[in-house]
């Protein structure tokens, strides 16, 4: 019977060290929730990095062992992997490049190399586990050398990579020193998916023009074998948002919250720490608003929660300071004793005081200046079970090619996105309704269990093509 290996960078837990002893706390990201339904079943597994540095042969045995009950196997990276491979390579180099902050981008060889060994690294704790023909699903940008490693030592395996962030133009990733490398390693997959049909273009126009490959309408021929590229949007898990928001729980909490608050405007953003997010950008434009329509004074607040990420990082914690003092900024101009025009969070929360923030919200500000997809707008819009709210949404994110009905902005332009606040600020309730209403009947449709679904049905038929044109 052949399996499916699932791989990423993080495992679905996250692993933190307690009196001595390791706790597992499991991630609800959506990768994780989608994915769910997947590694638990049968022998199939998961493959990934703990997130924790962990050196003493017993302990990393010790959750070896725990992982394994399950369904998990880590693979562990040292002090310096960590420095070179995740924040150096993984997240100066790809992230940046990939986000278009080219300004930001290192070049740095010995991240190179790094990155390279940590993918050998991953490939050496996939083949221990792995059989000739079973479906290895390789996820993002940290792993981008791997489905080409994997192909090499097996040569007969279903591989399928993900990328979730988006791929730039070609212009971009001609920067990167490395780049044929990259393009070889990701093109060692059956199918390779995006999120958006910009990104998958990006991708196939860089495989032809760098590394020659010969690239038409979702198809690349490589030497012996047709790969496949397609846009697969991410979805989120519809129901547990929804049903989150009808629960006695978040309802008690949104009562709560709005008799603290009293009777203003909620604007809500959330996301982590990145500049890729456009945070500060959204601030100014919160503080243009505040200058332009002083009659919206202790009538409108911003909850605006960050959530702390590679803060080690130079451009991050530039980017947390920037943000402390924008913040500082606005409430000493505008704050009165009843009336804060920013509460701000940097810390995560748990899912059911962020249910009672989307569904109490009477805005989502959701302006990236560059983002894969953005799951953070498409949980507002599945937590609003009375349909009245509006979603201000960037054209930068992958997921203004679905919602539609949101009003798009261009995060970069400052006027647009106050105008668009002052025009969700004072939309009919019908119209809000309306908007609501058609971009829920698409989210619940397609949420990340059918995009699993989709992703896992499409790399099987690809590897029943390529096998039925070999033997012809
Ligand atoms: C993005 C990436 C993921 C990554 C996540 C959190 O969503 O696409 O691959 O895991 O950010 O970032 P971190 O660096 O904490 O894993």
């Amino acid at each position: 019977m052949s399996k499916t290996i699932i791989v990423s960078n993080r495992l679905p837990i996250s692993l933190r060290q307690k009196n001595g002893h390791y706790e597992y706390k499991p991630s609800a990201g959506g990768l994780a929730t989608g994915l769910g339904s997947i590694y638990k079943e049968g022998e199939n597994i998961w493959i990934g990095w703990p997130g924790n540095v962990v050196d003493e042969p017993e302990k990393r045995a010790e959750i070896m062992l725990d992982l394994h009950q399950h369904k998990m196997v880590p693979v562990f990276l040292s002090q310096r992997d960590v420095e070179e491979f995740y924040e150096g390579f993984s997240n100066e180099t790809l992230w940046p490049a990939f986000h278009y902050f080219t300004q930001y981008i290192a070049y740095n060889p010995e991240h190179w190399e790094a990155y390279y060994r940590v993918n050998e690294l991953f490939c050496e704790a996939i083949l221990k586990r792995a059989q000739p023909d079973d479906t290895i699903w390789v996820h993002d940008y940290q792993l981008l050398l791997l489905p080409k490693m994997l192909r090499e030592a097996l040569p007969d395996a279903t591989i399928g990579f993900f990328q979730h962030i988006p791929f730039p133009s070609y212009e971009i990733i001609r920067m990167i020193p490395w780049r044929s490398e990259i393009l070889e390693g990701i093109c060692g997959a059956d199918l390779i998916g995006f999120h958006t049909y910009d990104d998958m273009r990006h991708f196939m126009s860089a495989v032809s023009r760098i590394i020659g490959l010969s690239s038409e309408s979702g198809t690349i021929q490589a030497e012996n074998r047709i790969i496949n590229v397609d846009s697969f949007p991410m979805g989120i898990d519809y129901g547990k948002f929804e049903n989150q928001a009808k629960s006695k729980k978040t309802q008690s909490l949104v009562k709560e919250y709005r008799k603290q608050l009293g009777d203003q405007k909620l604007i809500i953003t959330i996301d982590r720490l990145d500049y890729s997010k456009g945070i500060p950008q959204r601030l100014h434009a919160f503080q243009d608003l505040l200058t332009d329509y002083p009659e919206l004074h202790g009538k409108v607040s911003m909850i605006m929660i960050v959530v702390p990420s590679r803060d080690m990082v130079q451009s991050y914690k530039e980017l947390k300071e920037e943000i402390d003092l924008l913040v500082g900024r606005i409430n000493s101009a505008f704050s009165t004793l009843n009336w804060v025009p920013v509460h701000y969070f940097y810390r995560g929360f748990p899912f059911e005081e962020l249910s009672a923030f989307y569904s109490m919200s009477d805005i989502a500000l959701v302006t990236p200046l560059r983002d894969g997809m953005n799951l953070v707008c498409k949980e507002f819009v599945a937590s609003k079970i009375d349909q009245k709210g509006v979603l201000i949404l960037s054209e930068m994110a992958g997921a203004s090619k679905e919602l539609r009905e949101a009003l798009l902005v261009n995060p970069n332009d400052k006027r647009g996105v106050v105008e668009a606040i002052y025009q969700a600020l004072t939309m009919e309730p019908k119209e809000q309704e309306q908007r609501i209403r058609s971009m829920q009947k698409s989210l619940r449709k397609y949420d990340v269990f059918q995009w699993v679904e989709v992703f896992m049905d499409r790399l099987g038929h690809v590897k029943a093509k390529q096998a039925e044109f070999k033997s012809k």
